[in-house]
């Protein structure tokens, strides 16, 4: 079962990283007016998704019914969903299976029709369904009473509405969301707003590389239509989230944490307040060839094809036949890393060009392994394209590339 949408991994924004549930109108429309201005939308960055704290009532729903705040949206969301859809945007909203969400407001238990209609004829366009991390030891057929239940709801809506399962990985939820007509799901708890915090992986929250490790095996399950979510972006947040633990990362983590989250093809909502973000910040999420990759149409999720300890290779085969490759450097120290596409991709390329996507660089033509400096916690993204074989191929040297 299947509703035919997010064919490509769902890109925008999301309110909750930054915001919390101080949501409002306001803050909707100058994000959308921002992304327009910066470039975002134009990027692919769509989706402007309201996350917990839209609605009137705190408490359960058995004693309130769901609406939204109207001192915090005035004009309703179907104005937003307008303002959105005027600019060639999409707008989300989020809610729960359970008698209240995450954040204490009223939840969608035993009033999903119901609830998907008033969001189908508000014209939003994605829905985040958010179980808190419930029900972790609860049946598999329990759960999944629980999303197919809204799935369904959706589905008999006139448009189309995106599905967003948010449920912590519990139940080995890759392994049947796809066949319910779930879109994405995400895969493990929230991330913090750090890159490789020592000791969050035993407690609550994790970080990015936690994420990244949680997700390896887990490749096979994701595609178009159906995608690993993991988790909302933090670049931009510096530390300075009110609503996520965690004390920022750098310039260079942040890209790192966008490039792996762009290889492994998770939805991409930015969490930063996007009326302030820095140029490094805007220039990591507006690369054009990195979100392409994210966004490539054959929907192959990355795979770690090396580990040598902090050092790791990851690549994928694009629609046109093209590899992307992702060199990471976990350690503490810069790195010289090597990458052979016959080792690497068993792909017998015995010439082949190499694209850098962050220098936006051609870096020329290779017959040998290709050999560069990877920064503590780097990754360098490039994109290798096979070429035939000729007697006169140009080979580059090591030395050659280091001068680039
Ligand atoms: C959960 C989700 C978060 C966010 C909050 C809202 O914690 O994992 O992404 O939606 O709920 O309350």
């Amino acid at each position: 079962r299947s509703n035919g949408l997010a064919q490509t991994p769902p890109v925008g924004w999301s309110s909750w990283n930054n915001f919390g549930d101080d949501i409002n109108e306001q803050i909707v429309i100058e994000t959308i007016d921002a992304m327009i201005a910066n470039g975002m939308r134009d990027a692919g960055y769509v989706f402007v998704n309201l996350d917990d704290g839209w609605q009137r009532y705190k408490g359960a729903r058995r004693d309130h019914p769901l609406e939204f705040d109207p001192k915090k949206f005035p004009r309703g969301i179907s104005y937003l969903a307008d303002y959105a859809h005027q600019r060639g945007m999409k707008l989300g909203i989020y809610s729960g299976p359970g008698q209240t969400t995450c954040a204490g407001y009223t939840g969608s238990e035993g009033h999903e029709a119901e609830d998907a209609r008033m969001f189908a004829n508000w014209g939003v366009d994605h829905l985040k369904y958010d179980s808190c991390c419930s029900h972790r030891e609860a049946p598999k057929e329990e759960l999944q009473k629980i999303f197919r239940t809204m799935s369904n709801a959706l589905m008999t809506q006139k448009h189309g509405i995106v599905l967003h399962a948010c449920h912590c990985g519990w139940g080995d939820i890759w392994e049947w969301a796809a066949g319910l007509g779930v879109n994405h799901w995400r895969i493990g708890q929230d991330i913090s707003d750090d890159f490789n915090y020592p000791g969050n992986r035993e407690q609550y929250y994790f970080d990015v590389l936690d994420q990244l490790d949680r997700g390896v095996g887990l490749e096979k399950y994701a595609g178009p239509g159906h995608w690993n979510d993991y988790d909302m972006l933090i670049v931009g947040l510096d530390g300075q989230s009110k609503q996520l633990v965690g004390t920022g990362a750098s310039n260079i983590e942040y890209r790192t944490h966008f490039s792996l989250w762009a290889m492994v093809s998770s939805p991409m909502l930015v969490g930063a307040d996007v009326r302030k973000l820095d140029q490094y910040s805007l220039e990591t999420l507006t690369n054009k060839e990195i979100v392409a990759l994210n966004q490539d149409p054959a929907g192959n999720i990355a795979h770690k094809v090396r580990d040598d300890g902090d050092l790791e290779v990851f690549a994928r085969e694009l629609a046109d036949g093209s590899h992307a490759v992702l060199l990471l450097n976990r350690g503490a120290a810069t790195a010289t890393m090597t990458f052979s596409p016959r080792a690497d991709l068993q792909a017998p390329m015995d010439r082949y060009s190499i694209r850098d996507l962050w220098k936006h660089r051609d870096l020329g033509t290779y017959d040998i392994p290709f050999t560069t400096e990877v920064q503590s916690h780097e990754a360098r993204v490039f994109r290798i394209r096979q070429l035939a074989t000729s007697a006169n191929g140009r080979s580059v040297s090591d030395a050659a590339e280091q001068e680039l």
